[in-house]
This record gives structure tokens, C-alpha cells and sequence, in this order.
């Protein structure tokens, strides 16, 4: 029920603490189901995604707390093996639980995975991979009175080497899941390169598991019996740092990062140099109002250009002078934001997998809805840069991977504020 308002045309300025990664948080909280003991995590991000998976721990039999943005998860009680419920239908990640729960019980149930509705986004080269592991699917195992779902056991998982067809996230990370607790040795070919993949192996190598990257996208694991509990930090994370970089662009001004992740954002920060847009090594980004299109942009797994900043990106461009390309290759649903930006006077035309954005000198507000998380972000980047007040409905998505995007932009001077339709009309 509530909407962001915002007011636009005002340049961005300030210093901006980048919060914790939610695309690592969501792994480095399941993988804390791996062993007894618990296991503090620092600096995890305030977002729904995040309490969503604190929720299917409990359901589990884990002690989780938060105090700020430090969370306990204790996993020496945990003992059910199925997740269905209203959480674990949101989140695309509730998915990991998947190789996690093989991992300690040897048995998983769970609904198929929810998130946002990007593209088809199946499942079946996690499947695939756990199968490889010895894993056996089969509605055989369903508890009493659960639907339609997942349900998976292994007698013992036992390592194997896996060749991922394409580098994905997810099947990388669930395949890494299951075998830091496999007997013998396990190796992932064509394994994600992404830094929250790296983030999940760096948590687990903590707690005593043996993972090595090897050249390319190689991840040899040799199976151990048991993890111990540890303490870890989360780093900033990379797609909320991006899309403020890219709103900042939009808008012109000068932001101060505390805490920039530029090392991962390296794909970003070239286009940002093309459109004539400055990030020094001190973090700040300066941002004259004068944006140059950026010519061709590709999305691509990681170090490519990252697909969750496709979005923000193509809402930037539209304050560009010129045309400026985009080709999405990862989600066939992604160019959904476009039709929102349309609303705001964007000159962008798709087709297949291929956008063309023409520059315009300005946008001018309107009443539009996220149509997924990042979508979301994008439509707030361009709603401050916008002349005119823009209302943005679907402020649930945006919440999902965003702390507190009104208290962040308000830091840099934004005049935006978050509302409850529910007295209104519906519009
Ligand atoms: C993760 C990220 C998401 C990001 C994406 C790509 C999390 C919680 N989410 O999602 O923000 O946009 O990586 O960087 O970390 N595919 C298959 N079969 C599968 C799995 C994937 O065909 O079994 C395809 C997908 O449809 C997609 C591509 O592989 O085209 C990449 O997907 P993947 O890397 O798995 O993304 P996610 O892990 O879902």
C-alpha cells in the first residue's frame, strides 16, 4: 500500500554509507544452517529479503536475533527439513536452502522459489548439479499436506565434478552448499564468478570448510565433517552502490561513497567514464548534469555489466545526449521499467532483447509502479532527476533490496518521502 513521492530536479550531494550486500547476506545466512554453534554476521542489510530468510531459519529450528544490524543464527537445534510457507514462496533464494539442507539433514522440501518476476528463471542446472551429487528428486519424500514443491534426500552426498553449463549464481552457490559437507572431493567447472559467490566461500573457508577458486571459474571443494561457528562482515553492497551512482549521474552533483566497492563495479565505472561522469579513488563522484550517451552496453556475468543494473542504467541514460544501446542478455522480463519511463516522457524502444534510448534534455513526473527491485530503483533514479512530482507505486519490491532508499536520498538533499495510499484513491 505505500508509494514513493518524489520531487525532482535537485541535484545530489553528500556522503553515502553503502549498505551491507543482500546478495550476500542471503547465502551467508543459509550457509549458517552448516553446522552447530552461532554465528554472528555484521553489517546485514534491514530488507525484507533478509527477514524473510531469518523467518525460514526459525521455521527450521534455528535461534536467530538481531540487534541492529548485527544477526545471531544458532543452528545446533535446527530439525525440520521443510520450508513451505509464505516466506520461502517470495524469495528467489529461498531456493539455497536447498543444497543446505541436503548438506546437514539430508533431506529438503520446499516450494518453488518466488523473487521477482525478471524472466522464467528455472531452476533446473541446481537440480541438475545436486543430482550429480547423488541427490535423488521425487514426490516420494513430500510430507503430509505440503503442495507442489521441491523435495529432494541423499543417503550421503558424495563429491563429484560438476560442470555448470553457464555460470550460474544460484546453481553455484547451492552446489557449494551441499558439498563443503560431501564426502571427498567436488570441483565446479564454469562455477559464477560473481563477489557475493566469492563472499559465501570466504564465510565458509572461516568456518573451517576447504574451498579453493582455481584458475577461471574452477572451485575445488574437499568435504569436511563439521563447520564451527564464527563471526563475519558483510561488505557494501555493489547494486545498491551502483544504482545511487547511476541516480547521481542523472541528477548531477557530487556524492561522497564512505565505503564504494569500486573493485566490483569496475564494468559500471567504465560506462560512467563514456557518459563523461568522474569516480575518483576516494570514492567521490562528480556529476556535471551533462550526461553523454554510453554507445553499446552488454549485460553480462560477472565482470561483465551487471544485469541488476540494467535498469538504473537505462533510466540514467534517458538524461543523456544521444542514443545509447542495451542488450540484456541474463532476464527476458527486464525491459518491463521501460514502459514506467515511457510514462515520464523516455524515448525508448525495445525489441527482443535489444533497447534504444534516446536522450532527452528532461523528464517530467507521473504516476508509475516498480515493476520489479531494481526496476524500482531505477524509476526513483529517474524521478529525481525528473522536473515535477512522480508518485512510484510498488514500494514492496524496492524494500526488498533497499534499507531506506528515502533516508539515503534525503541525505543528498532529495525531496522524497515515502506514503500510505490507503486513504486515497487508487491511481
Ligand atoms: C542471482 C542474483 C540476481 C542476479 C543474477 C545474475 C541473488 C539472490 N540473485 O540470481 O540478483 O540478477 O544472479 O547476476 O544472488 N539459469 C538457468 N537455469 C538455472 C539457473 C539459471 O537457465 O537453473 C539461467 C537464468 O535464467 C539466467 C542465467 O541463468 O538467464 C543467470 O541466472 P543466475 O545466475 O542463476 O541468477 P540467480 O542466481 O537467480
Amino acid at each position: 500500500m505505500r508509494y514513493l513521492e518524489i520531487a525532482g530536479k535537485r541535484p545530489l550531494c553528500g556522503e553515502l554509507t553503502i549498505q551491507g550486500s543482500k546478495n550476500a547476506a542471503l547465502p551467508v545466512l543459509t550457509a549458517c544452517l552448516l553446522g552447530d554453534g552461532p554465528c554472528v554476521i555484521e553489517n546485514c542489510p534491514q530488507i525484507q529479503d533478509v527477514e524473510d530468510t531469518l523467518a525460514i531459519l526459525g521455521m527450521l529450528g534455528c535461534k536467530t536475533s538481531r540487534a541492529g544490524h548485527t544477526v545471531s543464527v544458532d543452528a545446533s537445534e535446527a530439525e525440520h527439513f521443510a520450508i513451505f510457507g509464505a516466506e520461502a514462496q517470495r524469495i528467489r533464494s529461498s531456493v539455497l536452502f536447498l543444497g543446505a539442507l541436503l548438506g546437514r539433514m539430508g533431506k529438503a522440501a520446499l516450494p518453488y522459489p518466488g523473487g521477482c518476476a525478471i524472466g522464467s528463471r528455472p531452476i533446473d542446472l541446481h537440480l541438475k548439479a545436486l543430482e550429480e551429487l547423488g541427490v535423488r528428486f521425487s514426490d516420494e519424500n513430500a510430507p503430509e499436506g505440503c503442495g507442489a514443491g521441491i523435495y529432494a534426500s541423499v543417503f550421503h552426498l558424495k563429491g563429484a565434478c560438476i560442470r555448470l553449463p553457464q555460470p550460474s549464481v544460484g546453481a553455484t552457490e547451492n552446489t557449494i552448499l551441499a558439498a563443503v559437507l560431501a564426502e571427498g572431493e567436488t570441483v565446479i567447472e564454469n562455477a559464477a564468478l560473481e563477489p557475493e559467490t566469492e563472499e559465501l566461500c570466504r564465510f565458509l573457508s572461516l568456518r573451517g570448510a576447504d574451498i579453493r577458486r582455481e584458475c577461471g571459474g574452477r572451485i575445488r571443494i574437499s568435504g569436511k565433517r563439521t563447520l564451527k561457528p564464527v563471526r563475519y562482515r558483510l561488505t557494501a553492497d555493489r547494486i545498491v552502490a551502483g544504482s545511487y551512482l547511476l541516480a547521481g549521474a542523472a541528477c548531477g552533483g557530487e556524492i561522497h561513497f564512505c565505503n564504494l566497492p569500486a573493485g566490483q563495479l569496475l564494468a559500471l565505472l567504465e560506462i560512467l567514464s563514456r557518459m563523461g561522469v568522474a569516480v575518483g579513488e576516494d570514492g567521490t563522484m562528480r556529476a556535471q548534469g551533462n550526461l553523454l550517451a554510453a554507445g553499446n552496453v552488454v549485460t553480462a556475468p560477472y565482470p561483465g555489466f551487471p544485469t541488476d543494473l540494467q535498469s538504473p542504467l537505462m533510466a540514467a541514460l534517458c538524461f543523456a545526449q544521444g542514443e545509447s544501446r542495451i542488450c540484456e542478455t541474463m532476464f527476458e522480463n527486464r525491459f518491463r521499467t521501460a514502459a514506467e519511463l515511457r510514462k515520464m516522457g523516455a524515448e525508448i524502444l525495445t525489441e527482443g532483447s535489444c533497447a534504444r534510448i534516446q536522450g532527452t534534455k528532461a523528464l517530467h513526473g507521473a504516476d508509475v509502479r516498480a515493476p520489479d527491485l531494481r526496476g524500482g530503483a531505477a524509476l526513483v533514479a529517474a524521478a529525481l532527476a525528473a522536473a515535477g512530482r512522480t508518485r512510484i507505486q510498488g514500494y514492496n519490491y524496492i524494500a526488498r533490496g533497499y534499507e531506506d532508499i528515502c533516508r539515503d536520498f534525503q541525505s543528498l538533499g532529495a525531496d522524497i518521502r515515502l506514503a500510505d495510499c490507503r486513504d486515497e484513491k487508487v491511481w
